[in-house]
């Protein structure tokens, strides 16, 4: 049975974020920010997270792409346009905090940054496009980790708070949706990019890595109650990577293991922006690795503050499914979205890894909202792949179509399930630089931008066979797959 009943206002859209795809990594005023530094390669993890590194930048060994990016900061007028064209209702993107805030201690705000952000608000608006802005997308000001130590220093909510205060307070008559930090539970993997911390400063040890969530979660709730002052109608949401976790088997020591990773990677984090107060099982997860939330640099006030300012919905990344074995590990590992765990039999998995498993988005939504009963926002979604032009130059991503497709329609059957399900924005709806590999041939977007991993190319847009069919999708609120 196929359900497709998408409500009336279904924002249908398409999602980027700023350090990868705006480029112009140094222009009117830009400072460096950590996503600067990150070489290109399917090591760059592995790189910075070696004990000499520095946070510099060595063009002499690696390329970074990412201060090209697809060079959107000159051309996001073409860009938005071509959205538009796809008839989407919305689109979200980030400001990159280093325009506004070149090193983030800053007291006054970078004019030039600023303006860019009018224009593209300004643009998205021409063409009804709702825009929906996430604050901090892995990319913190790079003087904030040189400096400060990144998020594991308190001093850092009151840097993020003025850049969230100065951006809401700019724009929050234009844009209605906002999301304070994405994937913010990706640093139990990797801390480098929203939390600033590698091996050398932190990003090794549990406790420290804690702490900068407390302290995100703090400067969230601050950005919730700044924005609900401005307006109450505001819609401040949180944004969480999930992965559908499932035991390997029936032995129920792999399901209380799965119990517990959806505790610690899955939920850890919602629990605290969404209830406003830390989860039952925090002593246990924290005693589990190694010290107690006593241990914790927290105040009373700051507990007051989660409380009484939790986000309004839940915005989320779902690209995969995972499998959580832990008694007889003889079953195969497989990588994935910044996690990894066990090969899942009965599932495919596109060319990094990433299990492809559209049911899993299903019992995804049915799960996070019997847990949190708010709004639900798919804000990410998609198959990364290598898209050749044939002959005739064109992108025949039928198998782009066919992932897409098949998760589109377990948004439906969620939708009868019950679930408030508010949008949906697939990941890089125009080709962008890979979050983990730096690599442009990783490609997520409806729109082929003419750029190879060598940094080669006219950086000319194309649609992809994608294009028309999302065109039809969202013309057809949903129906006509
Ligand atoms: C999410 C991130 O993890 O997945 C994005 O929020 C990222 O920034 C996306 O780009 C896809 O991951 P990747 O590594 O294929 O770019």
């Amino acid at each position: 049975m196929t359900y497709l009943n998408f409500p009336k206002n279904f924002l249908w859209g398409g999602a980027t974020a700023a350090n990868q795809l705006e480029g112009a990594y140094q222009e009117d005023g830009k400072g460096l920010s950590v996503a600067d530094v990150l070489p290109q390669g399917k090591d760059r993890f592995a790189i910075v997270n070696r004990p000499d590194f520095n946070w510099t930048i060595d063009k002499s060994k690696y390329r970074y792409p990412n201060h090209q990016g697809i060079d959107h900061y000159h051309r996001f007028k073409e860009d938005i346009k071509l959205f538009s064209e796809m008839g989407f209702k919305c689109y979200r993107f980030s400001i990159a905090w280093s325009r506004i805030f070149p090193e983030g201690d800053e007291k006054t705000p970078n004019a030039s940054g600023l303006k860019f952000y009018d224009e593209v608000i300004a643009t998205c608006l021409k063409y009804d496009i709702e825009p929906v802005v996430t604050i901090s997308h892995y990319e913190m000001p790079l003087h904030l980790v040189t400096k400060y130590g990144g998020w594991k220093n308190k001093r850092l909510i009151e840097f993020y708070k003025h850049f969230a205060e100065t951006v809401l307070t700019r724009y929050f008559k234009q844009v209605k949706y906002w999301m304070t930090f994405n994937e913010i539970n990706s640093a139990w993997a990797f801390p480098v990019m929203s939390q600033g911390l590698v091996a050398n400063n932190g990003g090794n040890d549990r406790q420290t890595i804690f702490q900068a969530w407390h302290n995100q979660f703090v400067a969230s709730a601050w950005a919730v109650k700044i924005g609900h002052a401005l307006d109450p109608k505001l819609q401040v949401g949180c944004m969480l990577l999930y992965a559908t976790t499932y035991g390997y088997d029936a032995n129920p020591v792999n399901q209380l293991a799965t119990l517990q990773q959806n505790q610690a990677f899955n939920f850890f984090c919602g629990d605290v922006q969404v209830r406003g107060e830390y989860p039952a099982y925090t002593d246990a997860l924290m005693a589990d690795n190694g010290f107690k939330f006593t241990d914790l640099d927290f105040s009373a006030e700051e507990l007051t503050l989660l409380k009484n300012h939790p986000v309004d919905y839940i915005g989320f990344s779902y690209y995969m499914s995972a499998v959580v074995e832990t008694v007889e590990k003889e079953h195969a590992e497989v990588g994935g979205n910044l996690i990894s765990g066990i090969k899942n039999p009965f599932l495919k998995a596109s060319e990094w890894g990433w299990q492809i498993d559209p049911i899993g988005r299903r019992i995804a939504l049915n799960q996070l909202y019997e847990r949190y009963r708010k709004p639900l926002f798919i804000v990410e979604n998609g198959l990364g792949a290598v898209d050749k032009p044939d002959a005739d130059g064109k992108i025949k991503d039928d198998y782009r179509i066919d992932y897409l497709k098949q998760h589109i329609e377990q948004m439906g059957a969620a939708i009868h399930d019950g679930v408030d399900l508010m949008g949906y924005t697939p990941w890089g709806c125009i080709d962008l630089v890979s979050a983990s590999s730096g690599q442009m041939s990783k490609r997520y977007g409806f729109i082929y931008v003419d750029l190879d991993d060598a940094g080669q190319g006219s950086l000319n847009r194309y649609k992809k066979q994608s294009f028309n069919w999302y065109q039809r999708v969202i013309a057809s609120n949903g129906t006509d797959l």
